[in-house]
């Protein structure tokens, strides 16, 4: 699925769809993403990830990941699931040729799991399914209007009983937390193009959909959570007794 030699950005084709580029352009600091991430955050975001990744379902299953950057999270879903298959979907080209390349230096013999693809969740295919859904520092990106829609066309790509792993920043209740996400939305807004000024309410936006956060984990003094969504048992279900 991955030609190595084909991995630089003029390769991938642009975004297709209806909903290319609502969410920002991160093409110019896709050299320093990850760089800048740890500067601020140290080890928070990567380590959100991974409690959300213990969501992966067993065996081999195709997963979805949504805007994963330079590719950290394609290593660490294919160490858990070596045999996975993935379709990583990126809106930035230049963002998606270093997570080709990292593949390909990284575990060259894994690229017949991995399709890249340059687009957002507008260039899913009506047919396509997957196992899990995962969606890491992206769904921010989203301004409040336009994270329902998408969000309904991710939905529309589960398979019943996919998990939705999510790792993103909390809604804040602290002023020091307040001040951090208008900082981040000030500095995107300045360099990616980011319209976005609130964190839209994902956690409400999901339950819309049927899910619920099953194990959710928080770091960065509470800022940062790493989730796992699942649907809501059907009623009568073992297990879905109340607990007095
Ligand atoms: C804030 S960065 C986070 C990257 C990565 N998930 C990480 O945590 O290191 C957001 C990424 O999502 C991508 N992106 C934004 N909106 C997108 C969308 N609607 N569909 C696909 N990718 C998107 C951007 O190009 C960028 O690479």
């Amino acid at each position: 699925m991955l030609d190595p030699d084909s991995a630089n950005s003029s390769s991938f084709a642009p975004p297709r769809g209806p909903g290319a580029r609502t969410t920002g352009n991160f093409d110019r600091i896709a050299w320093c993403y990850d760089a800048l991430a740890g500067l601020v955050f140290g080890g928070s975001l990567r380590a959100a990830q991974r409690a959300a990744l213990a969501g992966l379902p067993p065996g081999a299953p195709h997963v979805l990941i949504l805007g994963g950057g330079t590719g950290w999270v394609l290593g660490e879903v294919l160490r858990r699931r070596p045999r996975a298959t993935v379709l990583y979907l990126e809106a930035s080209g230049p963002m998606l040729a270093r997570a080709a390349a990292r593949l390909r230096r990284t575990a060259p013999g894994a690229a017949g799991q991995v399709e890249f693809r340059r687009g957002t969740e507008a260039a899913l295919a009506p047919a396509e399914r997957f196992d899990a859904l995962a969606t890491f520092f992206v769904l921010d990106c989203f301004p409040a209007a336009a994270l329902g829609p998408a969000l309904a066309r991710l939905a529309a790509a589960r398979q019943p009983a996919a998990p939705w792993l999510l790792a993103d920043f909390c809604r804040p209740r602290r002023g020091w937390q307040r001040a951090l996400l208008g900082t981040m939305y000030w500095f995107f807004g300045a360099v990616a193009a980011l319209r976005v000024r609130q964190l839209p309410d994902f956690h409400a936006a999901l339950a819309g959909l049927g899910l619920h956060p099953a194990q959710p984990a928080f770091f960065f003094g509470g800022a940062v959570e790493g989730t796992v969504f699942r649907p809501a048992a059907p009623s009568g279900a073992p297990g879905t007794e109340p607990l007095n």
